[in-house]
This record gives structure tokens, sequence and C-alpha cells, in this order.
């Protein structure tokens, strides 16, 4: 059993059938820990540590974020604070004459034991900003997340579709690898 740290209840959701998928049961801890800012494997690394050490158990945390390359990757590890702050509608503002739309999540997992150092787990996915918001599934930038293989932002797909190549699969699969080659003695 894997115990994820997160306040988030959609990364769980996802993370949840994932971990199904592979045949690993998670468990989910709501501990908060302290953000720091940075770059995102620095912010995993130091959660990761953080609940490891306070929980006595191994534990993963996620750190993640929308870099739009027009705007050099704004914004980046700022992405919570701009989600809270200026939200969506001020990023479509900056993006309204930038015909360059293409952008990125990244996703880092932060894995660590009371015994052993951090390790991350870094997972990309490709996409666009969308001109305007679309669908109503998912959470925080998924409206603004055009994916052109689907023709669908990331707010019109299911969990199971978003699943199938999100950023967050990619890390999660990059570690659950990992973990279970590591982990055969
Ligand atoms: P966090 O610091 O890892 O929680 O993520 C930074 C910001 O990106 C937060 O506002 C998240 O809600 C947002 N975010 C993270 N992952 C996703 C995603 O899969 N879709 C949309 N927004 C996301």
């Amino acid at each position: 059993m894997i115990t994820f740290i997160t306040g988030n209840k959609h990364k769980v959701e996802e993370a949840k059938k994932i971990f199904h998928n592979f045949n690993i049961e998670l468990e989910h801890i709501d501990l908060g820990y302290p953000e720091l800012q940075g770059e995102l494997e620095d912010v995993a690394i130091s959660g990761a540590k953080y609940a490891s050490s306070k929980l006595r158990k191994p534990v993963i945390v996620e750190d993640a974020g929308l870099f739009i390359r027009a705007l050099n990757g704004f914004p980046g590890v700022y992405s919570s604070y701009v989600q809270e702050t200026i939200g969506n509608s001020s990023i479509l503002k900056l993006m309204e004459d930038i015909d360059d739309r293409y952008a990125e999540f990244r996703s880092v997992i932060g894995y660590c034991t009371p015994k052993t150092e951090p390790k991350t787990f870094l997972g990309r996915v490709k996409g666009q900003i969308a001109f305007q918001e679309k669908g109503d599934k998912g959470f925080a930038f998924d409206p603004l997340f055009y994916v052109e293989e689907k023709d669908k932002t990331f707010a019109e797909l299911s969990i199971e579709e978003k699943n199938q190549f999100s950023h967050r699969r990619n890390s999660l699969e990059i570690f659950i690898n990992w973990y279970k080659e590591s982990s055969i003695d």
C-alpha cells in the first residue's frame, strides 16, 4: 500500500484509479505540508521528506504546474497561486493575441521513506491553451487545456480518459514501475 499526501480531492480520485489499474492500493492522508516556493522537484522533495518523517511511513506527494511556452513557462511553479488569484479568465486574456498556444502540464511525484532519501519522478503531457474555457469535468486549468488528438479539453474528458495519458498518469506510472522493481528482492 502507498500513502498519498494531498489536500486535493481531484488528485486523489485520479490517482486512486491509476493505482487500481496497477493493482496497488492507495491510502490518502490530508496532512498539509509547508510548500516552499521553488522548482516542482524541490517542492516534492521537501514535502515527501516532511510527511514521511512526521507519519513515520513511506509516502508520495505530488507537485504539478501548467507551463505555457509563449509566456516563458508561466504560470509554472506559480500555478496554484495564479489559479487562486487571477484564474483561468486572466490566462485567456494574457493569451489573447498570441498564436503560439503550446503548453504542457508537468507533474512531479516525490517519494520518501523514513529510512531513505527522497526520489522524484517527472511526467508531462503536451497540449494547447484553448481560446475559451470548455467542459465542466476535472478541475483548475482543465477547461483551458486542449488536446489536439482528442479534439477536447481536459475538462471534457472523463477521469478514465484523462488518466490514459495525463501528466499525473505519466509521473505515477514511472514511479509505480520503479517501485515495483525496487521492491523485488
Ligand atoms: P499543485 O501545486 O500540484 O496542487 O498544482 C498547482 C496548480 O495546478 C493548482 O492550482 C492545481 O489545481 C493545478 N493543477 C494541478 N494538476 C492539474 C490538473 O491535472 N488539471 C488542472 N489543473 C491542475
